[in-house]
């Protein structure tokens, strides 16, 4: 095949949803067509497994959140799909939005009772921030839930995006029969036994005709004629120009539980969700189809493999062909490094590869070199842009209770650090070490981890800052007063970029009058 040809049939998507909307399960389905796995059950019975094994993923569990955004690629009709699951958790958004930063489009599950839920909103503002494709399904219509029309008018008002329905439920509930599809004209009937959707094309058929009624039954297929009708003359029509430019959501619905309604979902997977797109460095945009190798890292995540103690560094391919043992230029390190054990991963099976393609994503072992957002190329000096790291809400200062084990909690902390579990500042007054986390359970992990992988006993003493902002300014002197008037806020982070702690976010006004001069950042970088 092509080169061309392998970086077009790639897929990179993530699913967004509130906790509970279904998203494990529709993952499970996705490999379960893909073919990469065998059993429904699978992906669960597998997690939780891993989950066993690992130590600090063990305190996650316990508390009943998956941590962890694992990457998994399935083909689907000739098609590579790279799946990058978010975890749902509000507490670990900022690990989900950089998760958003690998992805060309994204997979938003909304329950059909509940709607538009608080997570999904949240994360669909990234989306919507990055102009980044948004395909929805609307889960669980084998229970009874809003009506549909409600649902998209919810969609829109909520989110503001437009939407159109690709596939249109037959009732809801336990009499939910199955779609129809408004593009291929085709009703999609759920067949319990089968486990799959039974396709019933209409072909020369209108919906009134007699085989529709015989199939769905009068009530049904009457129901079904008018909100067509309604829909045809109404909603937006599907423009894949606006969905590729964020503005328009196609709609699909379902169960996926039941397996229902997942083909037409994947159809729209390759038929409408975007290859791998060119993506912005701060010296240029950078064309998937190059042939020269290039990547970013967005998520490092240690210990996968309490066995081994590694980490591992997720990768996205942004451009030309990845091979297994090839040198690879680090540009913030501005070195060379082998790219060792290069993994991609089948539902939780790891296997190593021996190429990869632009879209793909995968894991390399970490020797403790990366950091998120490192540019990877085979030499050109690039910075890919747009993965920002967040402005923590939750502070504390870390205190030792063990002084001679500074060395061990500095290491740790850097660790910890570079793989984006906790933020480290630093005051300029004094040798404090203040730790600031987007979550607020992320300080227990933060503890657990300190304790259990580092052999360091620490405790947290909460700080009443509510906000950190970045600070920059385009005056050096009017800086240096800033940070001087400013002092006991002022700290240096992990990165050695300054910041201002805040107790309440109102103070920036005032420092806002007071210091013109000043500008203020939530994120160490823009978006
Ligand atoms: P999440 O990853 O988004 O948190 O959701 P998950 O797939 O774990 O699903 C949450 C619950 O909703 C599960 O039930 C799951 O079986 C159920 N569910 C998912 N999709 C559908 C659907 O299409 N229809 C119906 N009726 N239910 C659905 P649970 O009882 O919490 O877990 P389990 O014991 O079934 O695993």
């Amino acid at each position: 095949m092509s080169f061309e040809k392998e970086i077009k049939r790639r897929r990179t998507f993530a699913i967004i949803s509130h906790p509970d909307a279904g998203k494990t399960t529709m993952t499970e389905k996705l490999l379960l067509y893909g073919g990469a796995i065998q059993m429904a059950g699978s992906v669960k019975a597998k997690r939780s497994k891993k989950f066993a094994t690992s130590d600090w993923m063990e305190l996650e569990k316990q508390r009943g959140i998956s941590v962890t955004s694992s990457v998994m690629k399935f083909p689907y009709k000739d098609h590579e799909m790279n799946l990058i699951d978010t975890p749902g958790h509000q507490d670990f958004s900022e690990d989900t939005y950089r998760t958003l930063t690998a992805v060309d489009s994204a997979l938003m599950i909304i329950d059909c009772a509940n709607g538009v839920e608080a997570q999904t909103k949240k994360l669909y503002e990234v989306c919507s921030l990055r102009k980044t494709p948004v395909l929805a399904f609307i889960n669980k219509m084998d229970r009874e839930g809003k009506d549909p029309f409600e649902l998209m008018e919810e969609i829109e008002n909520t989110l503001g995006i437009s939407v159109t329905p690709v596939t249109w439920p037959i009732g809801m509930g336990d009499r939910f029969r199955g779609v129809y599809h408004r593009l291929d004209n085709k009703l999609l009937i759920y067949d319990k036994d089968a486990e799959r959707s039974r396709p019933v094309p209409l072909k020369d058929l209108s919906l009134d005709s007699p085989e529709v009624v015989a199939e769905l039954g009068e009530e049904l297929a009457e129901t079904l004629q008018a909100e067509i009708e309604l829909l045809d003359g109404a909603g937006d029509t599907l423009d894949r120009d606006r969905y590729l430019r964020g503005e328009l959501a196609p709609v699909f619905f379902g169960s996926a539980l039941k397996t229902f309604g997942i083909e037409p979902l994947l159809e729209g997977l390759i038929t409408l969700a975007p290859p791998p797109l060119p993506r912005e460095a701060q010296e240029r945009a950078v064309d998937p189809m190059e042939s020269k190798f290039t990547g970013f890292v967005f998520k490092i995540q240690a210990n996968m493999d309490p066995a081994h103690r590694d980490r591992v560094a997720f990768m996205r391919i942004c451009s030309g062909k990845f091979e297994r043992g090839m040198k690879s230029h680090i540009v913030r390190l501005g070195k060379d490094q082998r790219l060792g054990r290069p993994t991609q991963f089948m539902s939780q099976d790891r296997s190593l590869v021996d190429e990869a393609f632009a879209g793909d994503i995968v894991g390399i072992h970490d020797p403790g070199v990366f950091k998120i957002g490192d540019t990877l190329t085979q030499g050109e000096k690039l910075h890919f842009t747009g993965v920002p790291v967040f402005a923590p809400e939750h502070f504390a200062r870390v205190t030792l209770k063990d002084p001679l084990k500074s060395k061990q909690l500095n290491k740790a902390l850097d660790q910890l650090s570079e793989e984006g579990a906790v933020q480290v500042f630093r005051p300029i007054n004094n040798n404090d070490q203040i730790l600031g986390v987007v979550g607020v359970l992320q300080f227990d992990v933060v503890q657990y981890r300190i304790q259990h992988e580092y052999g360091v006993q620490v405790t947290f003493a909460r700080l009443p800052y509510s906000a950190a902002r970045w600070i920059f300014s385009d005056d050096e002197d009017a800086l240096d007063e800033y940070v001087r008037a400013q002092s006991h806020l002022i700290c240096d982070d992990q990165h050695g970029q300054k910041a201002i702690l805040l107790d309440d976010l109102w103070r920036l006004n005032f420092l806002k009058e007071r210091f013109p001069k000043i500008e203020y950042q939530a994120t160490s970088e823009k978006i």
